[in-house]
C-alpha cells in the first residue's frame, strides 16, 4: 500500500535491518521454568527418560517426521504433518513459547509431546506421539505435558484436542469435558477443546500414569547411568509403528 506524504521529507526511502523486524515475527519469549528431566519404568520393566529436546536434536527429528507423515494407519500421517510444522515452528522462532519433551530408552527416541504456553493460565498441547507402539509410551508423554502445565509452570488449565481415535483415548481416560463447540475451537483445525482444570488435575489426573503404567514419575536422584545412556538422542533407522 503507498499514499503520498503529507509533508515534504528530506530522505524518501529508509531500510530496515532483518534484525529489526525479527522482534515484530517472533514472540518475545515468558521465560519458562524448564521441565524437570524425569524416569519412568515401563510395564515391560524399560526405563524412559523423559527430558527437554535439545535445539540441535530438533534437524534430526524432523526427517524422521517426515517419515512418519507417509504412515497412513492411525491418523500417523496427519499428526505427522502437523507435528513436522511445529518442530519447524520452534526451532525457527515462529511458535509462540513452544515446548518439546523427548522420551527415551536406552538413547532412542521412543515418543514426543509438545505444545506452548498462550499465557500464564492456560497450557496448549499440541500432540504426542509414540515411536514404539503398546508400551503406553504416549500416555506418559501426553502425562508429563500436563504435569509439567500445572507442576512445574503454574498453569489453571490444560487444553487438547485430538486428531486420532488412540488420541482421543488418552483424553477420554482423564475424563476431560469440552468447552461448547463450535464457539470455542482449539487451534489445530478448530476442534473441540477437551480440557483439564487444576481442580480436576488435583483430583483426579495426578494419579494417571499410576493407573495407565503402573508406576509414577521420578524426578530425584535419577541415575546418573540412566542419564548418560540418554544424554544424546539417537534417531531410529526405521518406522515400526
Ligand atoms: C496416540 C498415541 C500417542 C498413544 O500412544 P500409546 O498410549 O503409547 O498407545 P499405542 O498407540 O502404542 O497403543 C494404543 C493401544 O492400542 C494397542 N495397539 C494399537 N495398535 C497397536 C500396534 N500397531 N502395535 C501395538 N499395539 C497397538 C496398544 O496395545 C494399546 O492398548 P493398551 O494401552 O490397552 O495396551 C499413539 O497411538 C500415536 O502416536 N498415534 C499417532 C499420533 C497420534 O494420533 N497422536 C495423538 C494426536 S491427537
Amino acid at each position: 500500500m503507498k499514499l503520498e506524504p503529507p509533508v515534504e521529507v528530506t530522505r524518501e526511502e529508509m531500510t530496515f535491518h532483518v534484525s529489526e523486524i525479527e522482534p515484530f515475527l517472533q514472540a518475545p519469549p515468558m521465560d519458562l521454568k524448564p521441565w524437570p528431566t524425569a524416569m519412568i519404568t515401563l510395564k515391560d520393566g524399560r526405563d524412559m527418560l523423559i527430558r527437554g529436546v535439545k535445539d540441535e536434536e530438533i534437524p534430526p527429528m524432523l526427517e524422521y517426521v517426515r517419515k512418519v507423515m507417509d504412515v497412513q494407519h492411525d491418523f500417523y500421517d496427519i499428526v505427522g504433518a502437523r507435528v513436522y510444522a511445529e518442530l519447524l515452528g520452534a526451532y525457527r522462532k515462529r511458535l509462540k513459547d513452544p515446548y518439546v519433551l523427548v522420551g527415551l530408552i536406552d538413547g532412542v527416541l521412543g515418543g514426543m509431546a509438545n505444545g506452548r504456553m498462550f499465557n500464564e493460565e492456560i497450557n496448549i498441547s499440541h500432540h504426542t506421539m509414540t515411536f514404539q507402539r503398546g508400551g503406553r509410551i504416549g500416555a506418559v508423554m501426553y502425562y508429563c505435558k500436563a504435569y509439567y502445565a500445572f507442576e512445574v509452570l503454574g498453569c489453571e488449565e490444560f487444553w487438547s484436542t485430538y486428531e486420532s481415535y488412540n488420541g482421543w483415548r488418552l483424553g477420554f481416560q482423564q475424563c476431560q469435558p469440552s468447552y461448547p463447540w463450535p464457539e470455542n475451537q482449539h487451534e489445530l483445525g478448530g476442534a473441540r477443546i477437551y480440557y483439564v482444570t487444576r481442580k480436576h488435575w488435583d483430583q483426579m489426573v495426578k494419579d494417571y500414569t499410576r493407573q495407565m503404567v503402573g508406576a509414577d514419575l521420578v524426578f530425584d536422584n535419577i541415575p546418573d547411568e540412566l542419564i548418560k545412556a540418554n544424554e544424546t538422542m539417537i534417531v531410529p533407522e526405521d518406522i515400526v509403528v
